[in-house]
């Protein structure tokens, strides 16, 4: 299926530039204000007692800033962030050699961290609580179980699915944060922040015009900003402006909504094909060659969800009738609409 796909499909690596974007300050993090307001005081009074930050936990779907929060927050305290992504680690080894060389008080940041090999995971758990690593010397009935000592540290998990996180990971977090999806104004000031970063030239209106298509993720933001200037500078005269900006989403066929080609092929999928559900992810996955359905519960149905397109329920998904007008197609007669 010839699919456009999600800018944020095919790389899950930061462009070019995109460290740069990313604010350094907790003042400079746009948005998610009553996040901002209860690490505000967790890490000043961190600070006053002379402690590292809690554990903390940040769920939400992908591009939302979690590792950019991450940074801010380590940057916040004076210290540095160590990246890992859970996949990565295969062997009980590999995190003890992490966690044995973290610095007194820096950060360990784990994307994907619902991914962790149960066995990997269950060393973190005394980690987290009492700075002590378990490792097993030996084998068989001479083996020991040695206890070393960690230096104080920071783990901030990073999940887009809370539900698969267990519950003695979940509970060793000292704060558990859901990010939500940007408002448009909230896009708005980040685009005009990145556009200000890189230098592009941004009318207020093209800014605007961005924002509206951006999912409510920056990181798709960012990403329609760069495809702007390229056509701005190509195309026009190097000013996005909201012409501008329409002409090139409109070429890369992100529509009004932000909604893109997979996004409809899922939805012409739910409202065709399987009549509006309900339907299994893994058989619409299948239908759109889009492999187990992990990349659809990730980047295509959570949008889907908050613009109240779809519904996920106990039987599976099922499309609204707001997607239906979307689409400009009648439902056929099923379950939800006799
Ligand atoms: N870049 C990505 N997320 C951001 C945010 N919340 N504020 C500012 N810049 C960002």
């Amino acid at each position: 299926m010839d699919h456009q796909r999600h800018p944020d499909l095919d790389a899950f690596l930061p462009e070019e530039g995109e460290y740069t974007l990313r604010p350094k300050r907790l003042g400079e993090y746009i948005g998610q204000e009553k996040i901002k307001a209860r690490l505000e005081i967790a890490l000043q009074a961190a600070q006053m007692r002379g402690e590292v930050l809690d554990h903390v936990l940040l769920f939400g779907p992908p591009g939302l800033g979690k590792t950019t929060l991450a940074h801010v927050l380590a940057n916040e305290m004076g210290v540095s962030c160590k990246v890992i992504q859970a996949p990565a680690l295969e062997k009980k080894g590999d995190l003890a050699a992490i966690l044995t060389n973290l610095e007194e008080g820096e950060f360990l940041f784990i994307d994907e961290i619902h991914r962790l090999p149960a066995a990997i995971e269950e060393l973190l758990y005394s980690a987290m609580e009492d700075r002590k690593l378990d490792i097993l010397i030996g084998q068989g009935p001479s083996a020991q179980t040695l206890k070393v000592d960690l230096r104080p540290f920071t783990l901030v998990g990073a999940t887009t699915r809370a539900g698969l996180i267990s519950k003695p990971l979940h509970d060793r977090f000292g704060m558990v944060h859901r990010l939500d999806y940007y408002s448009r104004a909230e896009l708005t000031v980040i685009a005009d922040r990145s556009a200000k970063v890189l230098k592009i030239e941004l009318a207020a209106e093209g800014g605007v015009a961005i924002a509206r298509r951006s999912r409510g993720t920056p990181r798709i933001c960012n990403r329609l900003l760069r495809r702007c200037r390229d056509y701005a500078e190509v195309k026009g005269q190097g000013i996005i402006t909201s012409d501008i900006a329409d002409a090139c989403l409109k070429l890369h066929e992100v529509d009004d909504l932000g909604l893109d080609g997979l996004d409809r092929d899922y939805l012409e999928a739910l409202c065709g094909k399987f009549k509006g559900g309900p339907v299994g992810v893994r058989t619409l996955a299948a239908a759109l060659g889009e492999g187990d359905g992990g990349a659809l519960e990730d980047l295509v149905e959570p949008y889907l969800m908050q613009i109240g397109f779809l519904d996920r329920t106990q039987q599976g998904r099922r499309a609204t009738e707001a997607a239906y007008s979307y689409l400009g197609i009648k439902p056929s007669i099923g379950p939800l609409f006799k």
